[in-house]
């Protein structure tokens, strides 16, 4: 096991949970993320003594000890968020399900029910590990996906798409893993073609190994 002050005086940025996209002012797109993976990871990383700063969407989770928890609830929220505190990062880790698409406007007064058909236009939102990636001085880039068929495939694509480091997949078509559950299993994939298979077990047991293929 890594020593407790592994971490000292490294800056850690990690996104959690999910976006919330407002329609109208009761309405939102969102989708099943609970958080748990991002705090674990918060979580392992302060553990072994990295300032850590978790930018997370609306979950109902406690911030675990010593980790500075940002809420937001929009991916244009979170993106500024980030881009706010990532300046010193030594590592990005982007494990949040952002939406990809928010209403192109937002209706200010509720949508009453008088038609048969509602249409609503989507647009694309910005993605926030892209634009980590894309920096100058660029933090250690850590990606998720999540993905239900081609896990492999679908994975490598965004690490280069994205110009990753790493990126862990997880198949999120098997109930018991994934979205909102306890437990996890993840593959993997580095930018110099290494692999790494995680065995399912508890989202905790999962972070403190993805820290620790992290930081060696
Ligand atoms: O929160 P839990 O219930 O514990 O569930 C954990 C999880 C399943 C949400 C998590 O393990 C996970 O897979 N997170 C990423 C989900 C996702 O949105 O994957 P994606 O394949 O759509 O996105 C790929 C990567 O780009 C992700 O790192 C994502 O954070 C990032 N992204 C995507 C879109 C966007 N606009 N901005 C981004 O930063």
């Amino acid at each position: 096991y890594p020593a407790q002050d592994t971490l000292q005086g490294q800056h850690w940025v990690i996104t959690a949970g999910p976006t919330r996209e407002q329609i109208d002012p009761v309405r939102f797109l969102s989708n099943n993320s609970s958080g748990k993976m991002g705090f674990a990871l918060a979580k392992a990383a302060a553990r072994l003594g990295a300032k850590v700063t978790l930018v997370s969407g609306p979950v109902s989770l406690e911030a675990p000890p010593a980790v500075n928890l940002i809420k937001v609830k929009s991916a244009q929220d979170m993106l500024d968020s980030v881009m706010e505190h990532i300046s010193d990062a030594r590592v990005f880790i982007g494990c949040a399900a952002v939406a990809d698409y928010r209403p192109a406007e937002f209706i200010a007064q509720k949508i009453k029910k008088n038609t048969q058909e509602l249409h609503v236009d989507f647009v694309k939102n910005p993605d926030i590990l892209q634009t980590v990636a894309e920096l100058k001085q660029r933090p250690f880039c850590v990606g998720f996906a999540a993905e239900t068929q081609k896990l492999e495939h679908y994975a490598k694509d965004k690490l280069k798409r994205k110009n990753l480091d790493m990126i862990c997949a997880n198949n999120v078509a098997n109930g018991k893993i994934g979205f909102d559950s306890d437990e996890n299993a993840v593959t993997v994939f580095f930018k110099n073609d290494r692999t790494e298979v995680l065995q399912q077990c508890c989202k905790h047991k999962i972070a403190s190994q993805l820290v620790y293929l992290i930081q060696k």
